[in-house]
């Protein structure tokens, strides 16, 4: 369907407060961001009622000084904060970077990437990661954890930050999303979902100056159905979920940048999903004050430079009202109060403001830092670091059972990716302009705000050597890239296993270049497959990878490891020689070639109009597997696909009508809920299936479940989409009874004349497997006849 007909179709009602703020034509395609006005107040609910009226009072005691400074982001001990108001024992908010680990700290974890997690497809894991990781945030005082990440959701293999965030499916990333926000919550410290949304590619992210033209950041062009079906669909997870702030985004959406766009903060986010926190802005993404502030933006950051004493001005101006800005102060203390960070909250360690550059002695607002410095907040966090690095690892080839390796007596490792990296502060030291990051190590993690500070990190190289010296193994080593490639490359013995080691960089600010491993790592594997007829591929990668090293066939195993945080080198180890059974799924796609991908990443070498940076969407819902379904290209390895060192069968798929009396197409109208109309999540059928483990190992399995809609849905409805999945442990020759729970929103499309989420008439089909391709058991059923 054409965007110009389902960009935004407004109810009536909306029409009368709609003024169009921004036109985007692209080929003749309209996109536009109608302003959606006023911004809707907080009602604490979902259970945040007591915690409104503690809101509403503190903001009763505010003078207008205090109450500017609240929405206001000063220079502090954190990379964003809100300063103290001492006369209200109210000690000031701490914001820290971000998803994978405290970044502005010493003696911190540093925890597998996004990305890691969601290939574990184990949901229990994910929430103990979020709460371990907010253990580490609370220990340093920090009230605010800059994550977790669905936007990017990964529309672009190439996406620079997709491995900050999940997986582009958006059902696996909105559960992924809403238990780590469970996780991090449930510890006391307040998630902020992140960033909503469109911001798709790095390329531009920011707007640029070319000879005195002021060129604007990205236009990401999406229309309202792909944004409901897809982009959104995460954030409304994470809001059903209680986030307690969301971020909004660098990019400008149909046409409006994101911190001044009111169709998505106030229309999309706080009106339709009933959103009750604060929206905060990227840093140094507000672009303006009162349009921002009408559009739905609670806070800036890092702050001084559009809010701060402007708010009064706009406010003596008639620009917006007092209760405006009240309500940005309610939104901002509710889930502070809700969560008891009133109540003995520690202190910002002081080695933090070292990090971030903050002089105490030049210290205006009186951030308290009295506190222990260099606090070790690590306690036992290494083995769920270890596990989740081993659980999202997915094996991809096991030809004639290479792997678990059986007490090989001499072992080969090979590549930059095996080895320690130079570390400076705690983190790699980068190439200067090298696309690649650097060059010699390991690759726990990938770069920019959503990397960690390292305490230590545990090497490839050193933990095989620790492996194999328990059994009296002998270990040799080649890790120069360009050791390896020259055409002379041989060895003079030859290892039983060799096992190389690729990566793929990827960093914030800059997407990738290509999906080939870096520093020529596929060559690598060439080379030494060449030589060695037992070759182990193991790649840590912020994504997918091209790898046609997979057909040769001494290349016998191949694993993509991701990015595992701090144990990369035990949890490849305990993968290797078994003490983990591989349980990891691919959450992407991985192609035969690069062309297969589609969602390019948008560039123009020498933009001259401010409007020169243009993305338009016109894949639709169309990414990732959606793609390779739609277009009938055959994966090299497909969503969903991970071996074990056993194997499963599912039978017995049975499915349960629960639902009592009639289905209508539309939700019945209900009060918004954070999440949106809380019919959405009502059960609609139950699926139960019994998973078999055909082998005789114990191992885990991860049942998936695969809905296709019926052919009454609208066109550029996708071949099918993951609608449940669960991890579940099973004995050798043992089975277990595993139920999915189909929801209303499940097997709805998003009805853009209706602007409401409708099932569709007709047979919908519910797939059971153990990929997005490997079908064991199959049901067709109507909702709605
Ligand atoms: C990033 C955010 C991050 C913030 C603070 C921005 O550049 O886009 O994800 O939280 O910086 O470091």
């Amino acid at each position: 369907m054409a965007p110009s007909d389902n960009n935004v179709m407004p109810s009536l009602s909306s029409c009368l407060r709609l003024l169009l703020l921004a036109v985007t034509q692209v080929n003749g395609l309209t996109y536009t961001s109608p302003s959606v006005l006023p911004s809707p107040p907080t009602e604490g609910l979902g259970g945040w009622d007591a915690a409104l009226s503690e809101a509403q009072s503190f903001v009763s005691q505010l003078t207008l000084e205090e109450k500017q400074n609240m929405v206001t982001g000063v220079k502090g001990p954190c990379v964003g904060n809100i300063a103290p108001i001492s006369r209200l024992g109210f000690k000031g908010l701490c914001f820290q970077d971000g998803p994978l680990a405290i970044r502005q700290a010493t003696n911190a974890s540093v925890f597998p990437a996004g990305l890691s997690a969601a290939a574990t497809w184990d949901n229990d894991l994910i929430e103990a990661r979020g709460a371990a990781l907010a253990r580490e945030f609370k220990d340093k005082g920090s009230h605010v954890l800059l994550g977790p990440v669905a936007g990017p959701l990964g529309r672009s293999a190439l996406g620079g930050r997709n491995w900050e965030g999940f997986s582009p499916d958006p059902y696996l990333t909105g559960l992924a999303f809403a238990r780590t926000i469970k996780g991090i919550q449930d510890t006391g410290v307040q998630a902020c979902i992140k960033h909503i949304i469109g911001y798709e590619q790095e390329t531009q992210r920011f707007p640029s100056k070319v000879d005195g033209v002021e060129i604007k950041a990205i236009n990401s062009n999406i229309d309202d159905r792909t944004i409901h079906e897809l982009y959104l669909w995460p954030f409304a997870d994470g809001v059903k979920q209680g986030a307690a702030s969301a971020m909004s985004s660098y990019n400008r959406i149909n046409g409006t940048y994101a911190a001044e766009n009111s169709k998505v903060l106030n229309g999309l986010l706080k009106e339709e999903l009933g959103f009750q926190g604060y929206v905060v802005s990227d840093w140094g993404g507000t672009y303006s004050g009162a349009p921002s502030v009408n559009a739905g933006l609670d806070m800036e950051m890092p702050g001084g430079e559009i809010f701060g004493s402007h708010i009064g001005k706009d406010i003596d101006k008639g620009a917006y009202k007092m209760s405006r800005l009240d309500d940005m102060i309610v939104r901002v203390m509710t889930p502070y109060y809700f969560l008891n960070q009133n109540k003995g909250f520690p202190s910002v360690d002081p080695s933090s403001a070292d990090i971030v550059g903050f002089d105490g002695s030049d210290n205006p607002h009186g951030f308290d830092l009295s506190g222990s410095s260099y606090r070790n907040v690590r306690r036992d966090h290494a083995i769920l670091i270890r596990q989740i690095g081993s659980d999202g690892a997915v094996l991809l080839k096991n030809t004639n059972h290479a792997l678990p390796l059986s007490k090989p007596k001499e072992i080969g490792v090979f590549g930059y990716d095996a080895d320690a990296f130079p570390m400076s502060n705690g983190q790699p030291e980068l190439i200067r302009d090298s696309p690649y990051g650097y060059k010699n190590g390991s690759l726990p993690t990938a770069g920019g705000s959503g990397a960690g500070r390292f305490s230590y990190v545990v090497s490839p190289l050193s933990a095989i050597q620790a492996k194999a010296h328990e059994y009296g193994a002998h270990v040799q080593s080649v890790i120069k890239h360009s050791d390896i490639i020259p055409d002379k490359f041989k060895l003079d013995t030859v290892p039983d296993v060799c096992l190389v080691f690729i990566k793929s960089w990827a960093t914030e600010g800059a997407d990738r270049l290509s999906l080939d491993a870096d520093f020529d790592g596929n060559l690598v594997v060439e080379k030494v497959a060449a030589v060695c007829d037992n070759t182990v591929v193991i790649s840590h990668s912020v994504g997918p990878n091209l790898m046609d090293f997979a057909d040769n066939e001494n290349v016998t195993a191949i694993i993509a490891s991701h990015l595992p945080g701090q144990e990369i080198g035990n949890s490849i180890v305990d993968i290797l020689w078994g003490a983990v059974n591989p349980s990891g799924k691919l959450p992407y796609t991985i192609a035969h070639k690069a062309s297969d991908y589609n969602g390019p990443i948008a560039n123009v070498s020498n933009p001259t109009t401010a409007d020169a940076f243009e993305s338009t969407f016109t894949e639709g819902l169309m990414i990732d597997y959606r793609h390779f379904d739609h277009s009938k290209i055959k994966p090299r390895y497909e969503f969903g696909f991970g071996l074990s060192y056993t194997t499963f069968s599912i039978k017995d798929l049975d499915v349960q009508n629960a639902y009592d009396g009639h289905i209508s197409a539309r939700p019945p109208s209900a009060k918004t809920q954070p999440g949106g109309n809380p019919h959405l999540y009502d059960t609609i059928f139950h699926i139960t299936c019994t998973v078999y483990n055909t082998g005789s190992v114990k191992g885990k399995a991860v049942p998936q479940l695969y809905i296709s809609l019926p052919s009454s849905a609208p066109d550029g409805t996708p071949a099918q989409a993951l609608r449940g999945y669960n991890k579940v442990s099973i004995g050798a020759h043992e089975s277990t009874k595993v139920t999915f729970s189909v929801l209303r929103k499940h097997i709805s499309y998003w009805d853009v004349t209706a602007q409401d989420w409708v099932i569709p008439k007709g047979k919908i089909d519910l797939r059971v497997g153990f990929s997005s391709r490997d079908v064991q058991a199959s049901h067709s059923i109507a909702a709605i006849a």
